[in-house]
């Protein structure tokens, strides 16, 4: 599955991403792995994987790459890959949490450029339940179960660091259910009750009461779900002070998820991220960095 790479060294760096086929996540691969960084670049399709483990490998850093499937929403390929990071580096020093959906369909019908698109599917107000829960499932189970996957392996590292993908649409500013918000805003919230606001959001929606409920009427899932992984993020980073844990949004970027309608290049949007993860040793943590800057949840 993963390639030759098998040299445990306190001098090496190592590196976890999600979603890497492509995107953000590839640069970020491509990004570390050019800073030296063992990367496991990680996918949930084998195919499209090893074909960017390929590409990278053609860009002269066969050294510095290998790949594992990953499906967030899979455990048993989350216990596969800390079996084999253990197994070959017995630590982590860099764990991205950068794999996620949006949560929508743009009704394609009569729809002819790439922003009418997405401005289709972010005006959608009655989301689809089902696509809504996949995007709660991806964004914040499969960032929490990956964290609490790795955090054994992180704490053997000499400088851990968990960065969170995260979008500017997360911001609690547009969350109007005050509870939720109340939730998602404190730090010493125990991780179970964050559940709860996921699991609340999805049961408005399916009995159709979330205008009501006051969750947010655009890009809901997408809001409730990274929300709730920048609690997340918060929440680890106040509980484990030796690890620098933060949430950072790469900006507007053309890539898939928005039909490409980005403004900067996965290149420039990785770079914010990748300056979160190799932050120096006595860098910041619990923060939300939008591209360079430091911002409120
Ligand atoms: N582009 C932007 O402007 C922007 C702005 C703010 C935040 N972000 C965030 O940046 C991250 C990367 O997005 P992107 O813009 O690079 O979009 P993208 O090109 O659509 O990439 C998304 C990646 O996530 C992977 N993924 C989805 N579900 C997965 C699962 N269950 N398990 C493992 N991997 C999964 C996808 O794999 P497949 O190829 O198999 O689908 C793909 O590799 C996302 O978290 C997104 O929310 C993007």
């Amino acid at each position: 599955m993963a390639g030759a790479i098998n040299a445990t060294d306190a001098s090496k760096r190592y590196a976890v991403v999600t979603g890497g086929n492509k995107g953000i996540g590839f640069e970020i691969c491509r990004q570390l792995a050019c800073d030296g960084v063992t990367v496991i670049l990680t996918a949930r399709n084998e195919h499209k994987g090893t074909e960017a483990v390929e590409k990278l490998r053609g860009l002269g850093l066969s050294d510095h790459v290998l790949f594992h499937r990953v499906d967030v929403t899979d455990a048993s390929t989350l216990s596969s890959l800390v079996h084999f990071v253990n197994t070959n580096f017995g630590r982590l020093d860099i764990l991205v949490n950068n794999a996620g959906v949006i949560g929508l369909v743009a009704n394609e019908s009569a729809l002819k450029t790439p922003e009418e698109r997405l401005l289709n599917m972010m005006g959608a107000i009655s989301h689809n339940y089902e696509l809504s829960a996949e995007c709660i499932e991806i964004n914040y189970y499969g960032s929490k179960r990956m964290t609490e996957a790795f955090l054994p392996l992180l704490q053997q590292s000499k400088s851990p660091r968990i960065v969170y993908v995260t979008s500017g649409w997360s911001k609690l500013e547009n969350i109007p259910n005050e509870w939720a918000k109340g939730v998602l805003n404190n730090v010493e919230s125990p991780p179970e009750k964050l559940d709860e606001v996921v699991n609340k959001f999805l049961e408005d929606l399916k009995n159709g009461s979330s205008k009501e409920k006051e969750w947010p009427s655009r890009m809901s899932a997408y809001v409730v779900s990274k929300a709730a992984m920048n609690a997340h993020a918060r929440i680890t980073a106040h509980k484990y002070p030796s690890l620098q844990v933060n949430c950072v949004d790469p900006g507007y970027v053309k890539t898939d998820i928005n039909f490409n309608t980005g403004k900067i290049t996965a290149n420039e949007g990785a770079q914010n991220i990748v300056r979160v993860a190799l932050q120096p040793e006595d860098g910041p943590s619990g923060l939300f960095f939008d591209c360079n800057k430091i911002v409120a949840f």
